[in-house]
């Protein structure tokens, strides 16, 4: 376990009325217990580490807890949910987790992912241009992944703003810090979406894309996966290998995506074809149409090439991500074997090595 003083501060937030409970588990972290509606009044030092066990189905506190939380810093946020309910998982995502546990956690579970934030994220820059494209990136696919759930209209101008913050952010600050801020900050499905957006970003931006086809192609790249809105989060971030039956329900997300999109946005048909096609592969092999290269425009197959890479660096609680080396060799034998372009492959190989920013 790290020495108190490497963590920093950290907070047990509770709005439960359970004081001898809380303490103790409080006490057994050497964290401080703070009453959810005394949050705002406390003045938060930097940002420190935070414990949330709170009632995340409740939007009200939701909202009161947003309000009260200082600006990303290098403080750990674990989250503490109801793993069978879908909302309170993307509330913890929006509020910034690090770290989502199950309400029956184990204080050594707590200890352990707090060693593992600090572990991790001990190199991780804190550029504030980055965080805060980072910040409205997780807002627009939060807001999008809602529309889609509760069937509105998506907030194109919303989407497309957030987009182009994190294509000026990827721009300026390099890919591979907003990358490591990213796998930092989020975990899951968020976390897939937004490390595709950047990789994405800084594809069109390093192969001298204009700055309007960057920002359509880092917009494919944030609802790429919107589909999974509506597939169950238990079955999306799984640890280990699907059943059949759980596998059928994620391979109907492009479809449902590009339905959505379809009816629901102002999204330009070439970024509606991604969104479907970007599990379809160049030999006919892939979902949900069987295309061949001819059907398949330049947006989708950079996004698959993009998808599949950030696929295989995401950092997840059951496995160590991918090296770059170890990512584009894999990418490689695909294209040897007719599944992607390896023109863009060897792109994305020369955008992506360590150092190349
Ligand atoms: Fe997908
Ligand atoms: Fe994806």
């Amino acid at each position: 376990m790290r020495k108190q003083s490497e963590r920093g501060a950290v907070l047990l937030v509770t709005d439960r009325p359970t004081p001898s409970e809380t303490s103790s588990v409080a006490q057994e972290l050497g964290a401080d217990a703070v009453f959810l509606s005394d949050l705002a009044a406390r003045r938060l030092d930097g940002d420190p580490s935070l414990i949330v066990d709170v009632d995340l189905r409740d939007v009200d506190i939701v909202r009161q807890l947003k309000a009260a939380l200082p600006p990303r810093g290098a403080g750990c946020r674990i989250f503490l949910i109801d793993t069978d309910n879908r909302v309170t998982s993307v509330h913890a995502n929006v509020l910034g987790a690090n770290h989502l546990l199950s309400k029956k956690a184990t204080v050594a579970q707590m200890h352990a992912a707090l060693d593992k934030h600090f572990g991790i994220s001990a190199h991780v820059p804190q550029d504030e241009a980055v965080l805060a494209s980072i910040c409205s990136g997780v807002q627009a696919l939060d807001n999008s992944f809602q529309a889609m759930a509760n069937k509105i209209e998506l907030d194109n101008a919303g989407v497309i703003a957030a987009c182009e913050k994190i294509a000026d952010a990827v721009c300026v600050d390099g890919v591979c810090d907003w990358l490591s801020a990213v796998r930092s900050h989020h975990v899951g499905t968020f976390q897939h979406c937004m490390l595709v957006t950047g990789v994405v970003a800084a594809f069109a931006t390093k192969t001298n894309m204009p700055r309007e086809e960057v920002v359509r192609m880092t917009v494919a790249g944030l609802l790429h996966d919107i589909g999974k809105s509506n597939v169950p989060v238990s079955i999306l971030d799984k640890p280990g290998a699907l059943t059949l039956r759980e596998m059928d329900a994620i391979r109907v997300h492009p479809v449902a995506g590009y339905n959505y999109l379809v009816d629901n946005s102002t999204m330009d048909a070439e970024i509606l074809s991604s969104v479907r096609g970007h599990h379809e592969y160049l030999d006919g092999t892939g979902y949900p149409d069987n295309l061949t290269a001819s059907d398949i425009n330049e947006m989708t197959r950079i996004i698959t090439v993009c998808d599949v890479y950030a696929a295989l660096i995401e950092r997840r609680s059951y496995k160590e991500p991918k090296t770059h080396a170890e990512a584009v060799a894999i990418l490689h034998s695909m294209a040897a074997a007719g599944k992607v372009e390896a023109r863009l492959v060897r792109e994305l190989d020369w955008i992506m090595a360590p150092g190349e920013d």
